[in-house]
């Protein structure tokens, strides 16, 4: 298939879409960029890589990183993970409480900001050095080694992060977050500041496609069953309250972050990132559903 000339198609018809999305402002860094970027990514099994627009440009990935965490969570600790995060989409809305109280908390899944703040705390327990341990982890997969937090995003997030703080404390006083409130708060914020662009992030998430391991190197990042599960918790949990709207629309696994990027995978097939700032009121990126959706329609690889 030319995915050359199809995504050069699809890009063109969605850039002169009208973008009725919004940039968050609750983080305020993430207000300042320039709506009008996109950029689209493909990287597949069989090694063509083709990126369109804005595809080299870095971009803050936000809870994209979550999966990443996870990963590196699970690897540490299997299926223990499953006692402090389920597995179930919450329905709610990424940084609701909501939940929290009657489920004793246990967040509903790991993609949740609930969630990706417990999985902070068991990074916090298993690992001496967390932020650099995890950076390089992500290196690691990558193929782009100069990968690196924004501190700049990180502590933008960090003076009117609000809401975390009290989920953050919230579970605490539930008893699921072991450390200091404090210390799993930066290490959050740390951890969603990643910045890649859309070239890193297809690279660096095909091993999803691929059971597992990555192409290059053959390294097993994650086990077949591993990767089945994380791949199972994106198609979900990874769009927050609008998973079963991207299901039905687009039919991958996928993740989405409020810094506008979507990162989605194709079994044995590929992985495409998008990033287009402006969100929809679920907070996905408002182009990234619309690319993506044509994109599933037009080469007929959908899981569905
Ligand atoms: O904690 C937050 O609210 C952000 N750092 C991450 C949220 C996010 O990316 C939700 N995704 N669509």
């Amino acid at each position: 298939m030319d995915f050359k000339e199809i995504i050069q198609d699809i890009y063109k018809n969605v850039k002169a879409i009208e973008d009725s999305g919004a940039l968050p402002t609750y983080i305020p860094d993430l207000a300042e960029v320039d709506p009008k970027k996109f950029g689209v990514h493909i990287t597949t099994m069989d090694c063509q890589n083709f990126g369109m627009g804005d595809c080299y440009e870095n971009f803050s990935i936000q809870s994209i990183a979550k999966v990443l965490s996870l990963i590196l969570a699970y690897k540490l600790i299997g299926a223990k993970t499953w006692e402090r995060v389920d597995v179930e989409p919450s329905g709610n809305a990424f940084n609701s409480l909501l939940q929290l109280e009657v489920e004793k908390g246990i967040p509903r899944n790991p993609f949740i900001n609930a969630g990706a703040l417990v999985i902070a705390d068991i990074l916090l327990s298993e690992l001496k050095h967390p932020k650099a341990e995890f950076l390089a982890f992500v290196r690691d997969i990558s193929n782009n080694k100069d990968i690196n937090y924004s501190s700049k995003i990180a502590s933008s997030e960090k003076k009117v992060g609000y809401r975390n703080i009290a989920l953050c404390n919230f579970i605490k006083s539930l008893g699921n977050i072991k450390n200091e409130p404090s210390d799993v708060l930066d290490l959050y914020f740390d951890i969603c500041s990643l910045e890649m662009n859309c070239k890193d992030l297809s690279e660096l998430f095909l091993f999803l496609a691929n059971n597992g391991k990555k192409i290059l190197g053959q390294d097993q990042i994650l086990t077949e069953t591993q990767s089945k599960r994380v791949n199972a918790l994106m198609q979900t949990c990874g769009f927050y309250d609008e998973s079963g709207e991207f299901a039905f629309r687009v039919g991958l696994p996928g993740k989405s972050g409020v810094g506008g990027g979507i990162i989605a995978i194709y079994p044995d097939k590929y992985a495409i990132a998008v990033w287009s700032p402006k969100l929809n009121k679920k907070g996905n990126s408002y182009k990234g559903m619309k690319f993506l959706e044509q994109f599933t329609s037009v080469t007929k690889l959908s899981i569905f």
